[in-house]
């Protein structure tokens, strides 16, 4: 980027001197995910007013320079687990880095957890979460602790991040919904007390039959409450887990369509060609949405192999050719089950990319989407995208495309949420000294 465009920017976001609790708002010159350039976009009253080339400036607007960059929807996770978010290292770390070992180390914090800590732990991944422009997540949160510990600190947080960030629970049975004695019950009161979603894994259940059993149970509660239910979903490398295909009869069965998700799926990726050719169209029928979580699959799935090890991610591209909607996951920021992680959506959608080996033009552009808004459809957000009437939610991203975005993993030029900047970034950028080469590295095509 020439310096004249890169001053600009930092001009209008970084240090314009005006007040960002301004209700006018006005972004020139953007790009969009659908391939309009040149456009501004105007935000009064805290909703998209405007999207039209050359607006004039309101009296009083904050502008802010687009430079042709690229305005995307917020991104928004699919599946997170916050309760654990950065407790990584408490009590100790995972040795093998299985998933097994992982479970078995949670519930080892558990009796240990104290709800300022939970909160603490909560509150400071939103902030990250923010940065990143991360303004919609749905996390699990475990009620298989009697106390019901992360569900309170989990509602409290929920209602304290409201202004800027749609949190969605779901309430998870970490240790199986029928495998552990209280969690049935718990999961109802965790419901009662205002989580928002039905959740499960059947895998973890004592058999098979009881994982099938599980899935029957908890698809009839969402049912009978209206629910939508989200399930951890043959996370194992067992070519013969079926409960994806139980979970999309059941869904078929009680007219869940399109209020159903299957999280991880990882199974799929191990089943013989044959069955996967037949399952996948009745988890298209069934509308039921698959989320991938491709930093965790692919650090997870196949430590019991050798050499080949699998990837064991889901079949991502294969489940978006028979149109079901696929988005991807976090699931975890340093805890038990991953030490690594920041909040950053572009980076799961990175790693998806490469695991998935989804490369064409059309398949990179597919895998921001699962980031953005295919998550979205997950959550069943209403008043997502960027149009006119829209609440102005977005994030001003320094590259030029979707495909740029994630090659980059590229920086938040500024996060605008109901239209007032709540983070910013200075633009990446870095001086070089070298004979005969221009004096700052520009890594945009
Ligand atoms: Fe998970």
């Amino acid at each position: 980027m020439a310096t004249s465009c890169r001053d600009s920017v930092t001009r209008a976001i970084g240090f314009s001197g005006r007040s960002e609790s301004m209700s006018v708002l006005l972004l020139r010159n953007v790009s969009f995910t659908d391939g309009r350039t040149g456009l501004d976009v105007l935000a009064q009253g805290g909703r998209i007013a405007a999207i039209e080339p050359s607006l004039p400036v309101p009296e009083g607007a904050q502008v802010i320079e687009g430079q042709g960059h690229l305005l995307s929807p917020p991104f928004v996770d699919a599946h997170f687990h916050m309760d654990a978010t950065l407790s990584y290292g408490l009590p100790r770390v995972n040795v093998s880095g299985t998933l097994l070992e992982g479970i078995a180390l949670w519930g080892e914090l558990k009796p240990q957890l104290t709800q300022e800590a939970l909160v603490e732990r909560a509150m400071r991944h939103c902030d990250w979460a923010v940065a990143k422009g991360l303004l919609a997540i749905r996390s699990h949160v475990d009620v298989c602790d009697d106390r019901l510990l992360a569900v309170e600190a989990l509602l409290h947080v929920k209602q304290r991040v409201k202004p800027y960030i749609d949190l969605q629970l779901v309430a998870f049975p970490q240790d199986g919904v029928l495998r552990s004695p209280t969690a049935l019950a718990n999961l109802k009161r965790a419901l009662d007390k205002g989580v928002d979603v039905v959740g499960g894994i059947p895998h973890f259940e004592r058999t098979m039959a009881e994982g099938a059993e599980s899935v029957r149970v908890l698809c009839e509660l969402a049912a009978e409450r209206g629910l939508m239910i989200d399930m951890h979903c043959d996370e194992s490398d067992d070519p013969m887990s079926r409960h994806i295909e139980t979970l999309a009869f059941h869904t078929q069965r009680l007219g869940l369509h399109g209020r159903a998700t299957g999280s991880h799926l990882t199974s799929m990726h191990s089943m013989d060609n044959y069955y996967a050719s037949k399952l996948i169209p009745l988890v298209a029928e069934a509308q039921v949405n698959a989320v991938a979580n491709p930093l965790i699959n692919i650090t997870l799935q196949g430590r019991h192999d050798t050499y080949p090890k699998r990837r064991g991610m889901t079949r991502v591209p294969e489940l978006m050719a028979a149109g079901v909607n696929v988005a991807f996951g976090h699931d975890c920021v340093m805890d038990p089950w991953y030490s690594l992680g920041s909040a950053d959506m572009l980076e799961v959608a990175h790693m998806g990319l490469h695991v998935a080996q989804m490369t064409s033009q059309m398949q990179m552009r597919a895998c921001f989407d699962a980031v953005t808004v295919n998550s979205a459809r997950v959550l069943g957000l209403k008043d997502y995208g960027i149009e006119v009437g829209l609440p102005a939610n977005f994030v001003l991203l320094q590259a030029r495309d979707a495909i740029e975005a994630i090659r980059l993993r590229a920086t938040r030029l500024a996060v605008v949420r109901n239209g007032e900047v709540i983070a910013r970034t200075p633009e990446a950028t870095a001086s070089i000294a070298l004979p005969g080469r221009p004096d700052s590295v520009d890594w945009m095509t």
